[in-house]
């Protein structure tokens, strides 16, 4: 590469500065390149001169993984421009992208990126850190890269010249999606891992089960989805993962260095388990299956009398759900126990622990657990509850909310017993939070719920996830989520409405250092990021405050 003469723009890229760059001021502004989301560490744009993708390029890569990386990059470009794109060894000339491993780059997952007239080198230490090179890159291209039909951009598929040096200030960068009140199927999951890898996210987290639907299926318990995946809210019709769809989504996301967390909501949220088997429950009687949307009615049954189907539901269905998943955690939930008896559940969350532990996974469990001082050491807390300070609006009867005064020293309990915490306050990450405008949803109803806040594109943008709650150190965060509860989201056109963007504000906060983001040069940003949701057919909400193309 050249001894390029760099450009000033640290960390952001912003529309002035492309001008500065020389850029085909021409063109539609719109459509021009206006930064990465999530930002960089530090960015820079250089004189280089762009670099086009055209008939000859190929991905020249060097070291282990990447080949692998580079046909996974490579087959939706292939797609959108019709070129061959070879993925192979040797010499780079000015016309490729490298794919380099190289053990000189910082972190599993930083990388770096060099654009320019002669070519595009991106290099990291592990194949993650070379995939997310790959997904920055996707976003200098022109949008029409994500399209399914080749359509070749006014100006080519050009790359402006840039310099990138990056790496994600947090290791666990997750969407949660409940696929337990609506049934989401796999292809749809997919579309959304591949929006995930757009924004660098990490972690999908699949709340598999609640009350009102089981959606994972489990051999030795076959009436889990025989009985409780045939309902979903609203009397909306069920669904359930097969173990081969599941493998599809594990595999379809490995190929993009994001984990599947799947969750076993326990003790409460339970009814769909409980009306598929009597022995669960404590009367020996089966519940009805559930369609509404109340919460903290259902509950595992801790007594002796029940041990023995209890806790061999609890080994068994953790061990089906744990082979089934190559990563390193397993959630089981734990959230809302109000229809458990204190003792109880302390009861029931040391047995559902030791049974998740025993499976070999590292445990993460909603803040309720750290009720508990025998979690098994490691376990990490999932913290639901708002942000310190926060007050929760008023119920529909003008009552006060029901206030969490212990979840701040539960989290806490996480810390004590040696583990970490996933951070998702409900005011700042819910992205089923309504916006303060609360506009109809595409199909014309009013879509997401007010419980802790609502919730504008900023003030996700402006979380802090160290001030969440008192007395956090940035190491005792393992990440954070974007979580979307579906009780009001039963098709794509609505969840899609609901979560972007306002998902790429907290994966902005997962990923860039906290001085890189702003939130002039986000909103700014979002300019391109929203050409490549257009090419990906994403029904986002156009906010106010940012120049959507289009
Ligand atoms: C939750 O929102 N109950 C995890």
């Amino acid at each position: 590469m050249p001894n390029a003469a760099v450009r000033t723009a640290v960390a952001v890229a912003t529309a002035s500065l492309l001008v500065l760059s020389g850029c085909s001021a021409e063109s539609d502004a719109k459509a021009e390149f206006s930064g990465i989301v999530p930002a960089p560490a530090r960015f820079e744009l250089t004189d280089r001169g762009a670099f086009t993708l055209g008939e000859r390029t190929r991905l020249v890569v060097s070291g282990d993984g990447a080949a692998a990386v580079a046909e996974t990059f490579a087959a939706p470009l292939r797609t959108a421009t019709g070129f061959e794109l070879p993925v192979e060894e040797g010499a780079a000339e000015a016309s490729d992208i490298e794919l380099v491993i190289d053990p000189e780059v910082e972190g599993d997952e930083g990388y770096t990126l060099d654009s320019g007239a002669d070519g595009v080198r991106i290099a990291a230490s592990a194949p993650a850190g070379l995939f997310w090179g790959t997904q920055s890159l996707r976003q200098m291209l022109p949008g029409e890269i994500e399209e399914a039909d080749p359509i070749e951009p006014e100006g080519g598929w050009q790359v402006p010249a840039a310099s990138i040096v990056d790496r994600p200030r947090f290791a666990y960068r997750a969407s949660l999606v409940d696929v337990a009140r609506h049934f989401f199927p796999v292809d749809y999951v997919e579309q959304h891992l591949d929006r995930m890898a757009l924004m660098k996210m990490n972690v999908l987290h699949l709340h598999l089960t609640d009350d009102q639907g089981w959606r994972i299926q489990i051999d030795a318990w076959p009436e889990l989805t025989g009985i409780g995946a045939s309902t979903s809210v609203g009397g909306d019709g069920g669904g359930f993962y097969t173990k081969d769809d599941y493998r599809r989504i594990v595999d379809y996301a490995a190929d993009r260095f994001i984990t599947v967390v799947p969750e076993i909501d326990l003790p409460g949220h339970t009814n769909a388990a409980l009306s598929a088997y009597p022995e669960l429950n404590c009367d020996g009687v089966a519940p009805k299956p559930y369609e509404g949307v109340e919460v903290g009615f259902s509950s595992l049954c801790a007594s002796p009398a029940r041990a023995e189907a209890t806790d061999r539901f609890l080994t068994e269905v953790l061990a089906e759900v744990a082979e089934m998943t190559p990563g390193p955690w397993i959630h089981v939930g734990g959230d809302e126990p109000l229809a458990t008896e204190p003792d109880d559940y302390l009861d029931l969350v040391r047995r559902i622990t030791a049974a998740a532990a025993a499976t070999g996974k590292t445990v993460i469990a909603y803040h309720e657990m750290g009720a508990s001082t025998e979690l098994p050491p490691g376990t990490i807390g999932h913290y639901w509850d708002l942000t310190a300070g926060h007050e929760m609006p008023a119920n529909r009867r003008g009552e006060p909310a029901r206030p969490y005064p212990e979840s701040a020293g539960q989290a806490h309990a996480f810390l004590e017993q040696g583990g970490r915490l996933v951070l998702a306050p409900a005011d700042k990450t819910y992205l089923d939070m309504m916006y303060p405008d609360r506009p109809a949803g595409p199909l014309g109803t009013e879509l997401g719920t007010r419980w802790a806040a609502t919730i504008t594109l900023e003030e996700a943008y402006g979380w802090q996830p160290e001030a969440t709650i008192d007395g956090l150190d940035e190491s005792d965060i393992l990440g954070v989520a974007a979580s979307v509860w579906t009780e009001t989201l039963s098709n794509a056109a609505d969840f899609e409405f609901m979560v972007f963007p306002r998902i790429a504000a907290i994966a902005e906060v997962g990923w860039s250092p906290a001085d890189a983001r702003d939130e002039e040069g986000f909103r700014s940003r979002l300019t391109t990021l929203g050409a490549h949701l257009d090419g990906l057919g994403v029904a986002y909400r156009e906010v106010g405050g940012v120049d959507w193309p289009g």
